[in-house]
């Protein structure tokens, strides 16, 4: 909306929620406390904020007002009922779309935002048409057309992803409705990279775009687990497919497992989806995705405890980087969570370094582990600082978890320096080249190579 509000200065955007606390965070002077860390948003809030785009809890007028309403709601995995661990839990976009329904007047485009499974613009459209809804609208002329738009930006990168995407789609039926949203994109995208569909096509297309991203992750890092033991590299497999005009060079970077709140989630919905329609084949297709990537983090914190000779009781262990990626303060399905409890099941020290993300973000995933509850008590086994030398000093290994470009110049002869002996480089990221541990004594291992170095 903030790149929307800037493209566009006639268009009037109100960005509204239920929560308090956020909204008076998007609306703090303090620039540095917006509830988000992304690349070049500051600036973007900075420029346009009350000019165009304003940030409010007031829902009861925000809705009357506008022609077309973007519902950006969160749709996690179900975590119990019906569908519980695949299925999407679609209680915000019902409640968006009830309180919509509500408080709406005369004809309102509704544009599916948040990535929802197949169909579910049908379940919008009833919900938007039901006798309840407009019971209470009865005074009031309504009438909405529901279209999707699915949103296809990365964490990291999603202002320059909304200024230059390679698509937009639009799926719906209603042509003047499209027309309209259509134009606002074009104001700054070119028409040919505007697609138009059925709604249910840009939904599952949504899906499909993030299940065979995920599926290339699972590819590349099943083959990093192949290179360990052959003497292979997979950075060189990587730009040998790579150069293949038809396989492409981007998402080919072996890691950890991928993260972030969409790739599992949406697999899991087409999962979900192909069981429903008795497609058992095509689910289990798409869960071996998953397992693969559980297998990769799993792979991982095994190889460090083994390491130790299966020891790793009150080592210190140095993790830096606690975001799923680089340049995001998000940890949602972050490797680094799963990879950090199993550490910290076997007992290590662990401290922890990331240059954006909270110790109280970390506090909220870490101190909940289920072991915790389960032995009523926490395991606060870790610690948190944004300075190196903390970091480093006395710790057994250090892992790198997140490719912060800092990471990649880290003066390890130094910092290496202030680690007990001997120690350990756990790099599963491929940032660090063996020659940057020249004059260290480190022993090193680096994902889809395997032990470089061990003394
Ligand atoms: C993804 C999609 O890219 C985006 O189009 C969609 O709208 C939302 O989901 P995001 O989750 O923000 O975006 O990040 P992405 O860059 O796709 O990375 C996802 C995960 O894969 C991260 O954990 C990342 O570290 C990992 N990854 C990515 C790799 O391990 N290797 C790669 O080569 C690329």
């Amino acid at each position: 909306m903030a790149v929307i509000a800037d493209k566009c200065p006639e268009i009037e955007i109100t960005l509204v929620d239920l929560n308090e606390e956020r909204i008076n965070a998007w609306n703090n002077n303090d620039l540095s406390k917006l509830p988000v860390y992304e690349p070049g948003l500051k600036d973007l809030i900075k420029k346009n904020r009350n000019k165009n785009l304003f940030f409010t809890t007031n829902i009861e007028k925000s809705i009357p007002d506008s022609d077309i309403i973007f519902i950006s709601v969160n749709t996690p995995t179900k975590e119990k009922g019906l569908g519980a661990g695949y299925a999407s839990d679609l209680k915000w976009v019902e409640s968006s779309a009830r309180t919509v329904a509500k408080y709406a007047r005369g004809h309102t485009i509704i544009v599916e935002k948040s990535t929802v499974p197949v169909r579910t613009a049908e379940l919008i459209k009833k919900i938007l048409n039901s006798s309840h809804s407009s019971d209470l609208n009865k005074n009031f002329k309504t009438s909405f057309s529901v279209l999707s738009s699915p949103e296809f930006l990365a964490e990291g990168t999603a202002i320059k992803d909304l200024e230059n995407p390679d698509r937009v789609l639009i799926g719906g039926e209603d042509n003047d409705a499209i027309k309209k949203l259509s134009l606002i994109y074009q104001r700054w995208i070119p028409i040919n990279k505007i697609f138009i569909t059925n709604v249910w096509s840009s939904e599952l297309s949504k899906l499909t775009a993030n299940a065979f991203l995920a599926q290339r992750i699972s590819s590349i890092n099943a083959i990093s687990a192949l290179c360990e033991p052959t003497g292979a590299d997979i950075r060189e497999v990587a730009k040998a497919i790579g150069a293949d005009t038809r396989i492409g060079k981007k998402f080919l970077e072996a890691g950890p497992g991928f993260g972030g709140s969409c790739f599992q989630k949406d697999i899991l919905n087409i999962i979900y989806l192909s069981r429903h329609y008795g497609l058992e084949e095509v689910a289990n297709y798409w869960e071996q995705v998953i397992l693969l990537n559980q297998w990769q983090k799993k792979r991982i914190s095994n190889l460090i405890v083994e390491t130790f000779f299966g020891t790793i009781t009150s080592k210190k262990i140095a993790i830096l980087g606690f975001s799923f990626k680089s340049n995001t303060n998000d940890i949602r399905e972050s490797p680094a969570v799963y990879i950090a409890k199993e550490l910290l099941e076997n007992d290590a020290n662990l401290f922890i370094h990331d240059p954006k993300v909270s110790e109280r973000q970390i506090s909220a995933l870490l101190d909940e582990s289920e072991s915790n509850l389960k032995q009523n008590f926490i395991n606060h086994n870790w610690n948190f600082s944004r300075n190196l030398e903390d970091v480093f000093t006395n710790a057994d290994a250090v892992i790198i978890l997140t490719e912060w470009e800092e990471y990649s110049n880290i003066d390890w002869k130094r910092f290496s320096a202030l680690m007990k002996k001997p120690s350990w480089l756990f790099d599963t990221r491929g940032l660090v080249k063996d020659s940057d541990l020249n004059g260290t004594e480190l022993n090193f291992w680096k994902i889809g190579k395997g032990f470089v170095f061990r003394n």
